[in-house]
């Protein structure tokens, strides 16, 4: 089965609010899309790696003439891309080349909180330095590292912040997926930025409910190319814009697989002409470009924009199918006896709201045990105008979506999510279940709603075990 409809309440995306910015077409010739390098270790001990994360200012050139300043961790714009393995031990060493405070939140990574997920309680000041360490054991994945002081978050993005994180493991490596980075497995980092005399002015672009830029980048590049020289290639799409949702499409609706979702891959490969990412959202797709000869040009449209093109080169025919079945991923056994958690988002540009409240560093809104498998139910009151998408997402965790408004979830969420796309009116339930101690983070990924104060954050604990935890306050940021 192909899908060829986007899956999700179409008339809601539609309904944007004044403040909505539609694409536009940039005066600038193709250029090779950018493609992160991978980040080196510093130093490589047994099953012990090192490694030096960088939040640095630079320059990059985007547009035709001046180079445009942008921030980047270990590169001038978003950043080396972090791989890692399941298993492993990780010391990281987290460095602020900054002029102002910064956080570095591993977005997707099952960690202690809050200091190693690098949520807002976790920062690391201009000329300073904190490490980390942690052991990665959870499943192969598309992560990414972003920053998160409050309420600093969305600009600090803005200026250029945010890194894949591939996380790798030996059951995904036996299966049939693309996996030779840069060359047939990509990141696909979706942004959208305005320019003003070259120039990124977060100030002028603002918007209370989630700023949107004029052009579409791709890995930092404005009309890239990448150029195809392998029969399938796996996309690593990652929507790392502060606000706007991606309809991604191809020119000519050429189909594609998706194979994993934020959590890693999906129990079945989901073929289908249209996906929607909603913000911090990934997906993992392949695309079989066996249909096409060198020379032939594919290009990836959001809506009727195009965004970035494949340049078919010369390949090798290959005949492989996708087996049906990818991974198990068991259904949650909800422990029994416990009520449904239910926060609501409501509320758009100053009246976003979380559960009614905006976020207090220093107030623990819920807690959780850990171990415990509880449900939420994930509102959108839509009580605002025509209301708006919230893309809700939780740290320290990967959850099951089970329902939307109590029908299926989209044929594409039956894998580990860590955010969703909670329509106007509609109520999401997942399955929720921490496995680590920590206070975290759970909120609304529009960038402007989060540092609006949509956001809240939850204690997983073991009621044996007694942790304090040092919530520092705006002021200490
Ligand atoms: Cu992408 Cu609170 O994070
Ligand atoms: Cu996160
Ligand atoms: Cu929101």
């Amino acid at each position: 089965q192909v899908y060829t409809d986007y899956f999700f309440d179409e008339p809601v995306f539609d309904l944007h609010d004044g403040g909505y910015v539609p694409l536009e077409k940039a005066d600038v010739p193709d250029q090779p899309l950018n493609i992160p390098a991978a980040l080196q270790p510093d130093k490589v001990d047994g099953n012990d790696v090192y490694y030096t994360i960088t939040a640095q200012e630079g320059e990059t050139q985007i547009l035709p003439g001046a180079k445009t300043k942008t921030w980047g961790y270990n590169a001038s714009i978003l950043g080396t891309t972090i791989v890692l393995k399941q298993g492993v031990h990780y010391h990281v060493h987290l460095v602020n080349k900054l002029p102002e405070v910064t956080t570095f939140h591993w977005h997707g990574l099952n960690v202690t909180g809050p200091i190693v997920d690098g949520g807002p309680h976790a920062p690391v000041y201009p000329g300073g330095s904190r490490d980390i360490d942690f052991t990665l054991d959870q499943p192969a994945q598309t992560d990414w590292i972003h920053p998160h002081p409050c309420p600093n978050t969305a600009r600090q993005v803005w200026n250029g912040l945010a890194a894949a994180v591939v996380v790798t493991d030996d059951e995904e490596a036996k299966l049939p997926f693309p996996r030779n980075y840069g060359v047939d497995d990509i990141p696909v980092i979706l942004q959208d930025r305005s320019y003003h005399d070259n120039q990124l002015d977060y100030k002028a672009d603002y918007d209370m409910d989630g700023t949107l830029g004029k052009y579409a980048l791709v890995n930092g590049t404005i009309n890239g190319v990448f150029n195809v020289t392998t029969q399938r290639v796996r996309l690593r799409i990652l929507n790392g814009s502060d606000r706007r949702e991606w309809r991604l499409h191809f020119d000519d609706e050429h189909e594609f697989t998706q194979i994993a979702s934020d959590g890693g891959t999906l129990p079945e490969p989901v073929k289908f002409t249209k996906l929607m990412l909603t913000c911090a959202e990934r997906a993992e797709v392949i695309v079989d470009f066996g249909d096409k000869k060198p020379g032939d040009v594919v290009t990836l449209m959001t809506d009727d924009m195009p965004i970035m093109k494949f340049k078919i080169g010369e390949y090798q025919h290959e005949d492989v199918e996708l087996p049906e079945h990818l991974t198990t991923i068991a259904a949650p056994e909800v422990t029994p006896g416990l009520p449904v958690t239910r926060t609501v988002m409501s509320g758009m540009d100053d009246k976003v709201r979380l559960d009614g409240k905006l976020f207090d560093m220093q107030r623990i809104d819920r807690k959780q045990k850990i171990g415990d498998t509880v449900l939420w139910d994930v509102v959108n009151t839509n009580d605002m105008d025509a209301g708006m998408i919230h893309p809700f997402h939780m740290h320290g965790c990967q959850f099951l979506v089970l329902s939307r408004n109590g029908k299926a979830p989209y044929p594409n969420e039956h894998g580990w999510k860590d955010t969703v796309g909670v329509n106007a009116g509609e109520t999401v339930r997942i399955a929720v279940k921490f496995t680590k101690f920590g206070v975290y983070m759970y909120h609304c990924h529009i960038l402007e709603h989060e540092d609006t104060g949509m956001m809240a954050q939850i204690e997983a604990y073991d009621p044996n075990v007694k942790h304090e935890y040092h919530l520092i306050s705006m002021d200490e940021m």
